[in-house]
């Protein structure tokens, strides 16, 4: 299969970059950060997580980011919605797509979302009604994808299955999340070619860590199978707060760059990213986890 000629960048710097930081950020950097990523050309942010702020306290200003949002056209602005109480609250704030987060290990569900896949799988059936009813797209990921911190390997037949009963459910796209970033390229291949048996390639996306450094060339090669959504995080900020040692998404800079490179369009500004990462990592004082981001501030 042909490289993709377009593909769409999903930001989850505002979510997954930020939900395991352990000292709190203020509303307004985080708004600052959105903002910055939608003037760079970014088309759709993952901007708040309605999560139990027991579980993840970094998320527990969910409602002031989303209704504080300086919503830019053309910009979709979503938010994780685990359950019921989060969909609602999350449709009071105005967001207009949301996800819904399930896994293909049950270790992994129990520790996330304190509950079996298949129970998660219930649980989501009445979010995606209720979202459905009030005009609200739902986003499915699949966390575990390419391993597991407590099973290990994991069967690209069971990320088939739990993505299929997602789909079936109602998301209009998977997300495929290698959460703990072992994956490589052969593996992200074959897991790719056996969720796609039951969902159209353009409905996948691919959500790469990179802790192990893997993810650029797991992201070339499942973009060769004719992937064209990409989730990344500006500075490869993040982490997962039950994913011990997990590092942050591949770097939003270092995938755009790639893409340039490829002649694969994206309609955003490398240089104006770049700055956002700068300016994020000074910002919550971390380091800048973008090769590309990093040489770029340097010139
Ligand atoms: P639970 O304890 O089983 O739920 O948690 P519960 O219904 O029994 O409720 C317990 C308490 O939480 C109650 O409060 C509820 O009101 C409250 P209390 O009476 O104790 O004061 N509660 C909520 N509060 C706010 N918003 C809500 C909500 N729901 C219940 N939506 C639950 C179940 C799912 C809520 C919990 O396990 C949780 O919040 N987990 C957080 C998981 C999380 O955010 N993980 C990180 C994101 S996933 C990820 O990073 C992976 C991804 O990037 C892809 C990849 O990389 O693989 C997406
Ligand atoms: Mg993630």
């Amino acid at each position: 299969m042909a490289f993709p000629t377009h593909v769409r960048l999903v930001e989850v710097g505002p979510r997954d970059g930020l939900q395991n930081e352990p000292e709190p950020i203020g509303t307004a950097t985080k708004l600052e950060l959105i903002d910055r990523l939608g003037a760079a050309g970014i088309s759709y942010i993952e901007a708040a997580s309605f999560v139990s702020p027991k579980w993840v306290p970094q998320m527990a200003d969910h409602r002031e980011v989303m209704k504080n949002l300086a919503r830019r056209d053309g910009i979709t602005y979503a938010a994780l919605t685990p359950n019921l109480k989060g969909l609602e609250a999350a449709l009071e704030c105005g967001v207009e797509e949301v996800a819904v987060f399930g896994a293909a290990s049950e270790a992994f569900s129990q520790k996330n979302i304190n509950c079996s896949v298949a129970e998660s799988l219930a649980r989501f059936e009445p979010v995606l009604e209720r979202a459905k009813a009030a005009g609200v797209r739902v986003r499915g990921y699949v966390s575990t994808v390419l391993g597991c911190p407590y099973e290990g390997e994991i069967a690209p037949a069971k990320v088939a299955e739990v993505s299929k009963a997602l789909y079936e459910m109602g998301c209009y796209e998977i997300s495929l999340g290698d959460t703990i970033g072992t994956g490589t390229p052969l593996k992200a291949k074959r897991m790719i070619e056996a969720v796609s048996r039951d969902i159209p390639i353009a409905k996948l996306a691919a959500h790469f860590h990179d802790t192990y450094g893997q993810a650029l060339a797991n992201l070339y090669a499942v973009l060769e199978e004719g992937i064209a959504v990409v989730d990344s995080s500006v500075a490869g900020l993040g982490g997962c707060p039950y994913a011990k040692g997990a590092s942050g998404n591949v770097a939003s800079e270092d995938v755009v760059y790639l893409l340039n490179g490829l002649g694969i369009e994206t309609g955003i500004d490398l240089d104006a990213l770049a700055d956002t990462g700068t300016w994020i990592t000074q910002a919550i004082s971390r380091p800048n986890r973008s090769k590309a981001g990093v040489a770029l501030a340097a010139r």
